[in-house]
């Protein structure tokens, strides 16, 4: 078992990254530091773990507004900290803007990733008892017919500006370790749900779009299927992976639940409906059909037998449960919402969180 001082969490601000920090120092009782690297895009919210903040800032806990393009800087935070893991989620992590604006996905998720790469081989040397874990999607794999799921071993196929990017990363954390004997670990993992996720995913979007009382735009079909998994178990599957996995290797992480978009809608409208007093009949006719997205993967499935079989991971969460704690939990906090969706709360970061990088 893997112990560590100090861990960069790189993208702790953003959707998985505050769930892990939360995970970490709660759940798994993580005793060390924890550096939030994280420039704080759209996506990042320190709001998110103003508890952890509150409670452990300064301490244990160590919010840095640093970006990964900036490899001068990177350098900086593990001259400061001497971090002994790195666990790499800051990325551009949604497809459509991937199809509007392509070159943010490559200079973060490549380059990006290359810097910290680069920034750990420099502070680490040859040593062997440090990791650097990257965090990583089925979306590389590219996409499946009605039959089969990506293991270990499927070749990488990806179709979009952000798989492509993501796969670009995860060859480079590969070939540090072959080449330089970097100690790494990877994972790819399905879709994730829960809290804390920008309102523009799936799920959280169309949660919101119902309390609103606006359109539920479903792309295509509608029949496109997505394997999800609740974010607590993604990142207690990391946390395995981090502790106990072997380095060199790849792991994949699901939820083996495979649900067509237009099915986990209409189950959605009925919890929505049942947490919110809504009228279902009134919420279905929000859905409207819109243009599918250009390349839209048809179906993602993922064998996650190694992870289960290896290391002896579980899931905690039905999908039932989760999607009921994820509604009640985007009905409980539409500040939280209200601010990631406004410019306002921008200006609020420059003003509060910006000297502190
Ligand atoms: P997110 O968009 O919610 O959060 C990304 C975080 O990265 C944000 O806090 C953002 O401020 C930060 N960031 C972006 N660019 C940065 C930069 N240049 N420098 C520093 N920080 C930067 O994303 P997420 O859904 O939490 O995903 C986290 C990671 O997990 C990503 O690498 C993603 O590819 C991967 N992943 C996500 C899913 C999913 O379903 N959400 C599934 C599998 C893998
Ligand atoms: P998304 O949450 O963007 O995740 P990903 O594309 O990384 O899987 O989308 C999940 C599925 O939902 C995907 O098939 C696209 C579809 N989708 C819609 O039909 N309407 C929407 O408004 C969004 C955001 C997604």
């Amino acid at each position: 078992m893997r112990k560590f001082n100090t861990i960069i969490v790189t993208g702790g601000a953003g959707f998985i990254g505050s769930n892990l920090i939360r995970y970490l120092f709660n759940t798994a009782r993580f005793g060390g530091r924890i550096v939030n690297l994280d420039c704080l895009t759209y996506a990042g919210n320190p709001d998110s773990l103003s508890d952890i903040e509150a409670e452990r800032g300064g301490k244990t806990y160590f919010p840095e507004k640093t970006d990964i393009r900036n490899a001068e800087a990177v350098r900086a935070i593990f001259a400061k900290y001497a971090p002994d893991a790195v666990c790499h989620l800051a990325a551009e992590s949604h497809v459509d803007r991937s199809i509007h604006g392509p070159r943010d996905f490559i200079e973060t998720n490549v380059m990006g990733t290359f810097n910290l790469l680069e920034a750990a081989r420099e502070a680490w040397k040859d040593r062997e008892d440090v990791l650097f874990h990257h965090v990583s999607t089925d979306e590389v794999f590219g996409s499946l017919g009605d039959s089969g799921y990506f293991t270990e071993t499927t070749p990488y196929d990806p179709r979009s500006p952000y798989s492509a990017s993501k796969a670009a990363s995860d060859h480079l954390v590969m070939a540090w370790h072959h080449t330089y004997r970097m100690p790494v670990t990877l994972t790819n993992c399905s879709n994730n749900y829960g809290p804390y996720q920008f309102p523009e995913k799936l799920i959280p979007l169309m949660i919101m779009n119902m309390v609103e009382g606006k359109a539920l735009p479903v792309y295509g079909d509608g029949k496109n299927i997505r394997d999800w998994v609740y974010v607590e178990d993604h990142n207690s599957a990391v946390w395995k992976v981090m502790t106990e996995g072997k380095t060199g290797e790849t792991y994949n992480i699901g939820g083996e639940n495979e649900w067509e978009n237009l099915k986990l809608l209409h189950r959605l409208i009925e919890i929505v409906a049942a947490e919110s007093n809504k009228d279902p009949e009134a919420l279905r006719a929000l859905i409207a059909y819109v243009k599918d997205r250009p390349g839209h993967d048809r179906r993602y499935a993922i064998d996650c037998s190694k992870l289960k079989r290896e290391l002896g991971w579980k899931q905690g969460m039905s999908f039932e449960e989760g999607l009921k704690a994820t509604v009640r939990w985007y009905l409980a906090n539409p500040r939280w919402i209200a601010r990631v969706k406004s410019g306002e709360y921008r200006n609020w970061v420059e003003k509060n969180y910006g000297s502190r990088g």
